[in-house]
């Protein structure tokens, strides 16, 4: 039934993928009863939030586990697309930080798909949500939601066979489990890559804020759009500033060029969100931010790779903390500051002069 609905819909044959191969991942058909029960009957008060594809209710199953279940709002053929592609996207994928299929139901106009439930709600929540005052994502966890979701993304795009591309990477995709750690949700825009493929010309889906400009403007589809929305995602979860904000008078200025001058200044302090009120590592976080511009950069030729990008991410991360243990050690070695990290600091310097220069952004628009 939902491989028949796929075929019908897919806008290319060669992104048909065997439904067989979904047998070796855990996830299961679920009845419409058991789907009722566990949600009582879809009740308001279940409710987890709403998006553009339908309403999220939190359940329990006769098991005993805590799932989420997305209900499809409208049996329109773009929506059955959207629900064929992320229940045979994520049905094949399975990764620490792409979140969990567990399975889904399809009849009659019913179309649920049924997640592994996410305690701490997603990272819209945090940065601009209900949770935002709450401020539970200091410094690290900040770092350790920016590592795991490249991860998921650098899976996505290097190690799925074939290649993925995600099309809509924003913050109400990035969900949060009990631990904080990031989880990429939502394939229903997804895009298969053929081997040997280095991009395809598609209708533009996605979020504006979050589209590369080849993208927005041509239609142009890589995994370097991905890797655009990615550092608009960084630059977000550095600064809790929105992706898109409305100037007075009318004007929208994107988070690239609100930060851009504080780039060129070398006033990083500025980027971090406030309510952090400082409490984070000065050098991790111009590091970070030099990473998110590069990722950021209107040339796609000049973006990294999601590979690259963790590698990155980590090494900003991760040494600087070995060097604080080292420091707590012996105190005079804070001198040595920079040694350990000459190279990372050779590539920023040099990146961030050509990211800045090369930087000619254009205005992106939608569909
Ligand atoms: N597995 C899950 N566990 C807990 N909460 C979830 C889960 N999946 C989704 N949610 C929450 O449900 C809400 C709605 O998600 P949904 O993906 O439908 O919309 P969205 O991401 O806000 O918008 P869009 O439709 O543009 O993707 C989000 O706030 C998200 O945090
Ligand atoms: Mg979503």
């Amino acid at each position: 039934m939902l491989w028949k609905c796929f075929r019908c819909f897919a806008e290319d044959p060669q992104q048909e993928i065997s439904v067989s191969k979904c047998r070796d991942y855990p996830w299961e058909i679920y009845s419409l009863k058991e789907l009722l029960h566990a949600t009582n009957n879809f009740h308001n008060d279940n409710k987890i939030g709403e998006g553009g594809f339908g309403s999220v209710y939190w359940g329990r199953t006769t098991k005993g586990v805590e799932i989420a279940v997305k209900r499809l709002k409208a049996m329109t053929a773009k929506a059955e697309m959207e629900f064929a592609v992320e229940v045979e996207i994520l049905g094949r994928v399975r990764h620490k930080n792409l979140l969990g299929l567990r399975g889904f139901y399809a009849g009659g106009d019913e179309r649920l798909i049924v997640y592994d439930f996410m305690p701490n709600h997603s990272l819209i929540t945090h940065l601009h949500g209900q949770l935002a005052a709450d401020c539970l994502l200091d410094w690290p966890r900040r770092m350790n939601i920016a590592v795991g979701s490249a991860e998921g993304l650098a899976y996505l795009h290097h190690e799925a066979n074939p290649h993925i591309i995600h099309r809509d990477i924003k913050a109400s995709n990035v969900i949060l489990d009990s631990e904080f750690q990031a989880k990429v949700a939502d394939f229903g825009f997804a895009k298969l890559i053929p081997d040997g493929v280095s991009h395809l010309t598609t209708r533009v889906k996605g979020t504006l804020g979050y589209l590369a400009p080849e993208y927005a403007m041509w239609g142009k589809v890589s995994e370097s759009c991905d890797v655009y929305s990615f550092g608009i995602l960084l630059l977000e979860i550095i600064s809790a500033k929105k992706p898109l904000e409305k100037l007075p008078g009318g004007i929208k200025r994107d988070i690239v060029q609100w930060a851009k001058p504080y780039v060129q200044k070398g006033d990083f302090e500025h980027i971090a969100d406030p309510r952090l009120k400082g409490k984070y590592d000065i050098i991790q976080l111009r590091k970070v931010v030099v990473i998110a511009m590069r990722c950021a950069d209107g040339n796609p030729e000049n973006r990294p790779s999601m590979l690259q990008v963790v590698e990155w991410l980590k090494d900003s991360v991760g040494r600087r903390t070995k060097r604080v243990q080292l420091v707590k050690d012996a105190a005079s070695e804070e001198d040595d500051d920079d040694e350990g990290d000459g190279d990372i600091t050779d590539y920023e310097g040099a990146e961030m002069e050509k990211s800045t220069k090369r930087m000619v952004r254009k205005e992106t628009r939608m569909r």
